[in-house]
């Protein structure tokens, strides 16, 4: 399988491409970028390393490689600034992501291609791609809260001292500032998160709002976060590669689940080489199936504008 990543000369791009050459899995990792130097260098430096890893091709360029690739993952775009929601960021990102869907276009992308957008907001753009690539809807899926997720079990495993692959915590709705916290089902090694020792509410939401503004946090302590997003699409190439057909907190169109449609949020979504296969309309507590609807309301305001600027 063939992985195209266009920003590959960036840190979301190139972390990607290492966490995907590190998995083993992917035949051939192309970084595209507009710096092509840059993404050469990349692929040269990654590629240094591949007779102590797997057998994989790894190359830097441009969008010739668009063509033969099996995934597309998009990660260029602009960086917010920590003081930035990132639905501040659309007016700055819209046009170059569109220009950047228009060039994949033109490249003519397979017609089983699976496009994974990265960039920010993810929830926005991966509906923009979605209507505008004339790919199949669930072709197109957003990194969406699959990085929240770990971001927010691995904050939960410190905090308690618990093994971190064993702490699972969904986060679910938008990649940004209406993201819903998923207690109902959060559990360590398959027991309950609140009964666990050293729990308590307080604590909860301490860790919450933590996550939820860890990607500001790493913006301001080095500029940007790149080793958790690389493994968080690690873990949803890896799904579509091998067919896994698991259920990832990823980011697609909506047509009604939690009474949700149009408009690309997060649910839980099953995953495999066809892209979205389905999706896992589990019963949530009400005040989370009431955020996720305020996650869909808040996306879809701010893609009516988006909209309107771009003519769709
Ligand atoms: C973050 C960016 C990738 O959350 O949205 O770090």
């Amino acid at each position: 399988m063939k992985v195209s990543i266009i920003g590959g000369g960036g840190l979301v791009g190139s972390c990607a491409g290492f966490a995907l050459q590190c998995g083993g899995i992917a035949k051939e990792i192309a970084l595209l970028d507009v710096n092509q130097e840059l993404a050469v260098g990349h692929a040269l430096d990654l590629q240094h390393g591949g007779p102590s890893i797997a057998d994989q091709v790894i190359r830097g360029g441009g969008y010739e490689h668009i063509a033969d690739s099996d995934v597309i993952c998009i990660t260029a775009g602009l960086r917010r600034k920590p003081d930035e929601s990132r639905l501040d960021l659309i007016n700055r990102n819209t046009d170059l992501f569109v220009k950047i869907l228009q060039d994949v276009a033109t490249a003519g992308p397979k017609s089983t291609a699976i496009v994974l957008v990265v960039s920010n907001p993810v929830d926005i753009l991966t509906y923009v791609a979605a209507k505008k690539l004339g790919l199949p809807c669930n072709q197109v899926i957003g990194l969406g809260t699959q990085l929240d997720t770990i971001r927010f079990c691995s904050l939960i495993a410190e905090q308690l001292g618990a093994p971190p692959t064993q702490t699972k915590a969904l986060i679910l709705g938008e990649h940004g500032d209406s993201m819903v916290p998923i207690w109902s089902s959060a559990a360590i090694a398959g027991l309950p998160l609140d009964k666990y020792p050293g729990w308590n509410p307080s604590l909860a939401n301490q860790l919450f709002t933590r996550t939820r503004g860890s990607g500001a946090e790493v913006i301001k302590r080095k500029g940007g976060a790149g080793f958790a997003v690389g493994i968080a699409i690690r873990d949803v190439f890896e799904a579509i590669a091998l067919d896994r057909r698991c259920v990832l907190p990823v980011s697609s169109v909506q047509s009604g689940c939690y009474g949700i449609r149009d408009v690309a949020l997060s649910v839980p979504t099953v995953v495999g080489r066809a892209g979205v296969l389905d999706r896992m309309e589990i019963e949530l507590w009400p005040r989370e199936m009431q955020g996720m609807r305020a996650s869909g309301a808040a996306l879809r305001k701010t893609l009516d504008v988006v909209l309107q600027r771009i003519g769709s």
